[in-house]
């Protein structure tokens, strides 16, 4: 299958997905979405694939979010598709996999990035790289899930202070927060990822994927309530702060909320 926006490589029973928009620092616009969802349903289907790694081209970005100057134009309603569906096309895909998926961060996890690093089951980052959810300086709240996998991985406490500021971290601090499973030197990154994906495959994949779906039940009252996100998320459209954070972005400015 041809992909625009994405590359993939199969090699020892392990399939590298990279995300290939590097001048837009490889943020997801609706086809590069589209084109991951397909991806991780090819692999997950394919019987020489057994672990997958998700990644971004380039040594800047592993994803730096949503792409901003296409959600630019939505309002409430667009808002509120794009992250229903997001969600259930391709974030509840990646973690409801049974085949094991690694985040391969390599710079840049931000908004809807780091989202989608939370799906996956294991994250391993360079040590350059940086993360955070930023959204809040757009006028919107994270709409992939990040109100409700951040805190399950680094408490509440901590996704409040870093949903609220926007604030970026470091992988030293991620990595202390819980964040991430690793951080590793940047040009050791791949071969780390390779060997751990080699360390899981030796196991059964029928336990592997018996063992994600019990851990993944624990967490299941977590997300009763992902609609919330989904309709407070797509509130902040209508808003003209909305529109002052993103045209904000594009004019490389601070934005003024008040
Ligand atoms: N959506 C669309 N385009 C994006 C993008 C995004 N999320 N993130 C980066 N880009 C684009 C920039 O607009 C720029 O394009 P241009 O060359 O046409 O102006 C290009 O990628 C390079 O980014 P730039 O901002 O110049 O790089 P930088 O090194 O100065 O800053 C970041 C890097 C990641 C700090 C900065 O790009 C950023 O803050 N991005 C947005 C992050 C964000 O808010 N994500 C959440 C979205 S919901």
């Amino acid at each position: 299958m041809e992909f625009k926006n994405l590359l993939i490589d199969t090699k020892n029973n392990i399939t590298t997905i990279s995300i290939n928009r590097p001048n837009n620092l490889n943020s997801l616009n609706i086809k590069t979405l589209e084109e991951i969802a397909k991806g991780i349903n090819l692999s997950i289907n394919n019987d020489k694939t057994k672990c997958i790694i998700i990644t971004g081209v380039g040594d800047k970005a592993f994803i730096a979010g949503a792409d901003i100057k296409e959600f630019m134009k939505y309002d409430s309603s667009n808002a509120y598709t794009f992250s229903e569906t997001g969600n259930k096309l391709l974030f509840e895909v990646i973690e409801n996999s049974p085949k094991p998926i690694i985040a391969m961060i390599n710079g840049y996890a931000l908004g809807g990035g780091l989202e989608l690093a939370m799906a996956c089951h294991i994250r391993v980052a360079s040590e350059d790289s940086r993360m955070g959810l930023p959204e809040v300086s757009l006028g919107i709240i994270p709409g992939y899930g990040g109100t409700k996998r951040l805190p399950l991985l680094v408490g509440k406490g901590r996704a409040m202070e870093m949903i609220i500021t926007g604030r970026m971290i470091n992988a030293t601090e991620a990595q202390s927060f819980g964040l991430i499973n690793h951080m590793v030197k940047k040009e050791k990154l791949i071969d780390f990822c390779n060997d751990l994906a080699s360390k899981i495959m030796v196991n059964s994949p029928n336990a592997i994927k018996h063992a994600i779906k019990s851990l993944n039940s624990n967490y299941k009252e977590g997300f009763s309530n992902f609609s919330d996100e989904i309709f407070n998320f797509s509130k902040c459209f209508d808003s003209d702060d909305f529109k002052e954070g993103t045209s904000a972005f594009i004019e490389k400015r601070k934005p003024n909320f008040n």
